[in-house]
């Protein structure tokens, strides 16, 4: 009973949902009506970018104080907003014509919940898959079909299902994240028993997940995703339409850069990876500063967990201090059931960039992209290279070699 209780309070410490893992519960879907000029924009991106208004609208708003948004999860959707405009509003149209100035009206209050919340200024996943969804029917399940996002981007219904598929997909994981605090504390206790019953814990959900992840192609379509949605989702670190990066008017004097929303700040991997003794961060290297540089993007709360994770007594070198084969094949599974997300993943990567990047007329790429940003992800990383070399390391990390 003590250790249920534990568990208990390192998940609410971390703002860690017992159901919903690492996605915000219920998010709000509206804010004082102060803030309703805000709202109109992000909620009509797409006409207003279609006709040609957007910049102008955006540029009209006038500059508001961030005082009135009381709460966690009202801060949290004015977070959403402001980074749907300004996405919006740097990359308008998507045809390259892009702004490297966001005006002050939108900068100033941006910044601030931006330092009050502990995220970046840009859209990022915290925003724009933890905190962007509702229940059609709030009793009915958390399906697709009952699900919607609350903010899209042009790309007909590509935003949805991108968003959503990775919110299902986290959803699914979150039975791993609640049984860690299990696992670590059976750890502490010598029981191997209870040790072993969490660990399938994790396996059966991660397979899950797995199956959840493949709905992303009845949803998503690669030349939507490609073509439209990552351009709104591509930040401005590494990126050479604004090298130097963006500049906040009112705010700092020179440009900053952050990189793009992508599922590689989800906390989900990061997690596992750090529980399983598994070193993405600790071997170093490129793929490791990625993967560090991503955890400041995600919620404060969920950095701590990780940085706690690392604190924690190590699973692994547990698991292999005790001669239990069978305890060290269902350690092994939870890597195996990594292996083949990531393994999922590269497939995933293959059909929605690498496969539409090749296929891309070659006049539009000499006119928009000379530099081979194609083959870069919406975090400006040379993708398949960084995914294998994460994959690998996954497979490096069985106890017995498969
Ligand atoms: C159309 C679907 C998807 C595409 C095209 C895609 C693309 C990418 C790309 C390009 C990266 C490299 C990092 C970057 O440049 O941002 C990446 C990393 C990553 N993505 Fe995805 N992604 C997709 C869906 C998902 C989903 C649904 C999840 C799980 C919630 C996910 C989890 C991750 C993780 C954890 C990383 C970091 C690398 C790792 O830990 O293995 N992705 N993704």
């Amino acid at each position: 009973m003590a250790l249920m209780e534990d568990s208990w309070e390192i998940l609410e410490e971390y703002h860690i949902d017992e159901d919903l893992g690492f996605a915000l519960p219920n998010p709000l879907e509206e804010l004082p009506h102060d803030y309703d000029a805000w709202i109109f924009i992000a909620k009509n991106l797409p006409e207003l970018i279609e006709n040609g208004q957007l910049r102008e609208e955006v540029e009209k708003i006038p500059l508001l104080s961030i005082d009135e948004l009381q709460g966690h999860k009202s801060q949290r959707l004015a977070h959403l907003v402001l980074g749907y405009i300004t996405m919006a509003y740097v990359w308008d149209r998507g045809d390259g014509d892009v702004r490297k100035v966001l005006p002050n009206n939108i900068a100033i209050p941006y910044c601030k919940l931006s330092e009050k919340l502990g995220l970046p200024p840009i859209l990022c996943y915290a925003d724009c898959v933890l905190a962007n969804w509702k229940k059609k029917d709030p009793s009915g399940p958390m399906t697709y079909d009952n699900m919607d996002i609350l903010f899209s981007f042009p790309g007909e219904d590509c935003s949805k299902g991108f968003f959503l598929v990775s919110l299902l997909v986290e959803i699914a994981a979150s039975p791993a994240i609640k049984a860690i605090p299990i696992i670590l504390s059976a750890v502490k206790q010598q029981d191997q028993g209870t040790l072993q019953k969490a660990l399938l814990d994790v396996v059966f959900s991660l397979k899950e997940a797995l199956r959840v992840f493949q709905e992303i192609h009845e949803y998503v379509d690669p030349k939507l995703f490609f073509n439209v949605l990552r351009i709104y989702l591509s930040g401005w670190k590494g990126n050479p339409q604004l090298s130097e990066g963006l500049l906040y008017e009112g705010v700092w004097d020179t440009p900053r850069k952050y990189a793009g929303g992508s599922a590689a700040q989800s906390s989900i991997f990061q997690s596992l990876d750090i529980l399983l003794g598994i070193e993405q961060i600790a071997g170093g290297g490129s793929a490791a500063e990625f993967l560090q540089d991503m955890r400041t993007y995600m919620p404060p709360a969920h950095q701590d967990f990780l940085r706690f994770l690392e604190t924690g007594p190590s699973v692994r070198e547990f698991v292999v201090s005790k001669d239990d084969a069978g305890l060290q094949e269902t350690f092994d599974q939870c890597v195996e059931a990594l292996v083949s997300l990531r393994n999922y993943h590269l497939q995933i990567v293959t059909k929605y960039i690498v496969i539409p990047a090749s296929q891309k007329p070659r006049e539009n790429e000499i006119a928009e992209e000379p530099t081979g940003q194609e083959n870069r992800g919406t975090g400006g990383t040379d993708i398949m290279n960084f995914l294998k070399t994460v994959r690998n390391t996954t497979k490096k990390s069985f106890l017995k070699d498969r």
